[in-house]
């Protein structure tokens, strides 16, 4: 867990201007930056950076965050590693890693990247100079454009070639934990890569943090891999993410194999955006490092036995993961085929085409689910429904959900409302639709939300606006509520912290979507005085809020005496203050 008041001093130290600008040329226009869209292909810039409330916000996608949001979604890393990767850049540690560094570092000498980047030189070296390892290449149809592009390398024959790029050879402690020598017994060291081609694997940023190795000819095992270390964790990380990175972001699509070659051998025939699993199932680390890059995911995989249970394994895994406005596919290719083979045969465009064509997720669930249960017979349906239970309850993209319960009413010839009652779940995912859409549905401006706008921008506010005054039936009024706390707590804080660290705190799905949803309000704010605005919209607020409290007493059958004597009090104020109190005369930020 990182400390809350380590990523406060983080948030208040970075500028999002400077994250932000690392990757996207920036233009200033008014009082806040745009671009071009990094999250879409876009032609005109609809990306926007405000530096007054540090966080960015596109029109055209709905793609919105604070800085640590950039850099997760930008480089696909996860929470942790955004803000460690932000500290870095403002020269901050975080607390438990500067422990860790401490302990690796005085084990290690220099660190695991720096031994594997140098061993990684001097196999791309050795490459050059074996005509075996080339001419293996070449009969694979790998180009040298390809194999540079990926850094892949040749280990040599001998036991310890590595001596040659390592002077302490035999006594670093770095080679062994990076997994790059095995230390026999009696102390003697050999190369783990023997006589193979070696794929460096590196992170999504670039670092290399471990290896694959292919044997040159027949032989076992045909692949070895660097064990996993402290920097290399196979269900995390996915080969050829880095290379893939730009392919990804333009087509929008990520598609999931199962080999190195595969990788190599799409890239070749120009098939963007291939990445593949390191010998181990898909996990949901995966699949949410995929999706934070782009929006579909497309698993590719053999069309026999074996290849249908991974999917499937996949499918289950997948359910919970998959927001609304992101797509999950799978494509089987022919029996006998994997993609390397398929494309070195048919060409990059007949496997465009076959993406094109793969089975969507919701269509995995019914198509599987059907196979398993007997549909022409009553019982044969209620198993059916009894099968996707289970299912049904992890997802929870609304839309999604929705989709899956139409199917299966379909199928199990039921109606959707019995879908509905069997499986215990209420309309409510239906309405929450709009919210969480990329397009966030825009409601009436209501007077919370103008006040919660109106305190996004003037913190200083928030002490004036009661509690009491919040009006419990306005959809708002959670997100209102949940600000004024975090104001309450950090009395301090500045106008700038504000939107940044309630997406920080505020994580809650309801209010996020609230906040998100006046972002583009908030971006597009004026930088003036609210303060007339606002003490005028607290009073509104008052007596809407004695309106309240009357219209609870009149339905009220009985009253007791103080409330008879609350109800007269009432009745008399409000008469005055209807003469005094007006409705906020300038509409702000979007008008009330
Ligand atoms: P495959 O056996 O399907 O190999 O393993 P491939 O990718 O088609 O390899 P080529 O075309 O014969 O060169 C798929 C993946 O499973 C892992 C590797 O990551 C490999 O890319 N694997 C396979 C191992 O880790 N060890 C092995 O011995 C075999
Ligand atoms: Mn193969």
């Amino acid at each position: 867990m990182i400390p809350d008041d380590f990523k406060q001093q983080l948030l208040n130290r970075v500028d999002i201007v400077d994250v932000i600008e690392r990757h996207v040329q920036l233009r200033k226009a008014g009082q806040n930056y745009v671009a071009r869209c990094p999250f879409h292909n876009e032609k005109t810039p609809s990306f926007s950076v405000s530096p007054s409330k540090q966080f960015y916000h596109c029109f055209g996608c709905g793609a919105h965050g604070n800085a640590i949001g950039f850099v997760m979604e930008h480089a696909g890393l996860g929470y942790v590693e955004a803000v460690r990767e932000l500290a870095a850049m403002v020269g901050m540690t975080l607390p438990e890693q500067r422990a860790a560094d401490l302990a690796l570092h005085s084990r290690h000498g220099p660190d695991l990247p720096q031994v594997l980047l140098q061993a990684a030189r001097f196999y791309k070296d050795q490459l050059r100079h074996s005509e075996r390892a080339i001419g293996y290449l070449k009969q694979r149809g790998v180009s040298g454009e390809i194999a540079a592009r990926f850094g892949l390398g040749y280990a040599p024959v001998g036991w310890q070639s590595l001596a040659e790029a390592f002077s302490d050879y035999k006594t670093s402690a770095a080679l062994k934990d990076a997994g790059l020598v095995i230390d026999a017994e009696g102390g003697r060291r050999y190369d783990r890569f023997r006589d193979r081609i070696v794929f460096p694997i590196a992170s999504a940023r670039g670092t290399i943090i471990g290896f694959g190795g292919r044997i040159i000819d027949a032989g076992e095992p045909k692949y070895l891999n660097s064990p996993e270390t402290a920097l290399f964790e196979k269900g995390r990380e996915l080969y050829g993410l880095f290379q893939a990175r730009q392919g990804l972001r333009e087509h929008g699509r990520a598609v999931v194999v199962e080999g190195y070659m595969d990788v190599v051998a799409l890239a070749q025939h120009s098939v963007a955006g291939v990445v593949a699993t390191l010998g181990t199932a898909t996990t949901p680390t995966h699949v949410e490092k995929l999706l934070r890059l782009t929006d579909e995911v497309i698993f590719c995989f053999d069309g026999d036995e074996a290849g249908r249970r991974a999917a499937w394994r996949a499918v289950e895994m997948s359910l919970a993961k998959l927001a609304d406005g992101k797509r999950i596919a799978f494509l089987f290719l022919p029996d006998g085929d994997d993609p390397d083979s398929y494309v070195r045969r048919e060409g990059g465009h007949a496997f465009d085409a076959q993406l094109r064509g793969a089975i969507p997720l919701s269509e995995m669930v019914v198509r599987e689910l059907s196979e398993r249960s007997d549909l022409a017979s009553p019982e044969g349906r209620a198993r059916l429904l009894h099968l996707a239970k289970p299912l049904l309850a992890q997802v929870s993209a609304p839309a999604l959900s929705l989709l899956l319960r139409r199917r299966l009413a379909t199928v199990a010839q039921v109606d959707i409302a019995d879908i509905e009652r069997l499986f215990g779940l209420r309309r409510a995912a239906q309405s929450a639709l709009g919210a969480t859409s990329a397009h966030p549905r825009r409601s009436a401006p209501t007077l919370m939300r103008w006040l919660l706008q109106a305190i996004m921008i003037a913190p200083q506010l928030a002490v004036r606006l009661e509690r009491s005054l919040l009006d419990p039936t306005d959809r708002y009024t959670p997100a209102l509520g949940a600000v004024l706390d975090l104001l309450a707590a950090r009395p301090d804080i500045t106008p700038r912290q504000v939107v940044p660290w309630a997406m920080e705190y505020l994580q809650d799905g309801a209010i996020t979507s609230v906040l998100r949803e006046i972002q583009s309000d908030l971006m597009s704010a004026p930088q003036v005085d609210i303060e007339p605005e606002f003490s005028q919209a607290v009073a509104k607020a008052q007596q809407q809020s004695v309106q309240r409290r009357l219209t609870a007493l009149r339905a009220s059958e009985y009253r007791t005496p103080e409330e008879q004597a609350e109800f007269e009090r009432l009745l008399r104020g409000l008469s005055r203050a209807a003469s005094e109190a007006r409705l906020p005369a300038t509409p702000l930020p979007s008008g009330v």
